[in-house]
C-alpha cells in the first residue's frame, strides 16, 4: 500500500503571495504543489505558465505536480519542463499523440501523468498505462476550485487500481476535485494515493493548513 500524499491545489492560494504560500504548505508538510495550469481555451479560467512557476520553485524543495488544462499542449511541454515542473501532466484529448507527448515529457527526464476528466473512459489510456508515472482522475469537471465532489469517479479509481495491481504496474493514482474530509477515505478506500485539495486546505479550520494537510493524511 502506497503512503498516501497530499498535493495541496495553489489555484485556491493567495495569489499575491504565491511564494510564501509555497513556503507555509512545504513547512505545513505538503507532499508536493499541485499547480493548475488553464488556458481559457481547454478549460473556461486563465491561471498562470512557466514565468510564474520558474519564479516560484526557489521557495521550496518539494516537487511541482503541473497540472496542464491546455490545449493544444505538446508544443508547451519543454517550456513547463524548463520552468522547474517536476511531474507534468496532462489531457488526452489536449494532444494529437498521446504515446508522443508522454515520451516527450520522459525525454526531459521529468514524471509523465495522464488526467481524466470525469466523462473521460480509463479505455482511452489503457494502452500507455505501461509508460506512466501517474493517472490524475478528475472528481470535477476542470476549470475551477471549490466544486463538488463527484462520487461516480470512484469507480473509475477501483477499475484503474484493479488493473494496476493485476498487471503490476507502478503508477500513483491521484484524485483532484472536491475533496474534503467527508470523501477522502472514500477516495483513499477506491485506490488512490494522492490527494489534491484546493478549498479544503486553504479555507478549512480558518485557513489552518497544517492540521488541514494532517486531517486528509490521517483518514
Ligand atoms: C480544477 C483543478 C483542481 C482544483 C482543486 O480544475 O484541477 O486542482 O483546483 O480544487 P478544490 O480542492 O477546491 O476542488
Ligand atoms: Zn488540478
Amino acid at each position: 500500500m502506497k503512503k498516501i500524499k497530499i498535493s495541496p491545489s495553489i489555484l485556491s492560494a493567495d495569489f499575491s503571495q504565491l511564494g510564501n504560500e509555497i513556503k507555509r504548505l512545504e513547512q505545513a508538510g505538503a507532499d508536493m504543489i499541485h499547480v493548475d495550469v488553464m488556458d481559457g481555451h481547454f478549460v473556461p479560467n486563465l491561471t498562470i505558465g512557466p514565468p510564474v512557476i520558474k519564479s516560484l520553485k526557489k521557495y521550496t524543495s518539494i516537487l511541482f505536480d503541473v497540472h496542464l488544462m491546455i490545449s493544444p499542449v505538446h508544443k508547451y511541454i519543454e517550456d513547463f519542463s524548463n520552468a522547474g515542473a517536476d511531474i507534468i501532466t496532462i489531457h488526452p484529448e489536449a494532444t494529437e499523440n498521446l504515446e508522443s507527448s508522454i515520451n516527450k515529457i520522459k525525454e526531459l527526464k521529468k514524471k509523465a501523468g495522464v488526467s481524466l476528466n470525469p466523462e473521460t473512459k480509463l479505455e482511452l489510456i489503457s494502452d500507455i498505462l505501461n509508460k506512466i508515472d501517474l493517472v490524475l482522475i478528475m472528481s470535477v469537471n476542470p476549470g475551477f476550485g471549490g466544486q463538488k465532489f463527484m462520487p461516480e469517479v470512484l469507480e473509475k479509481v477501483k477499475k484503474l487500481k484493479q488493473i494496476k495491481d493485476k498487471m503490476g504496474f507502478n503508477f500513483d493514482i491521484e484524485i483532484d476535485g472536491g475533496i474534503n474530509f467527508d470523501n477522502c477515505k472514500l477516495a483513499i478506500n477506491a485506490g488512490a494515493n494522492i490527494l489534491v485539495s484546493g478549498t479544503t486546505i486553504f479555507k478549512s479550520n480558518d485557513g489552518d493548513i497544517k492540521k488541514n494537510i494532517e486531517l486528509l493524511k490521517s483518514n
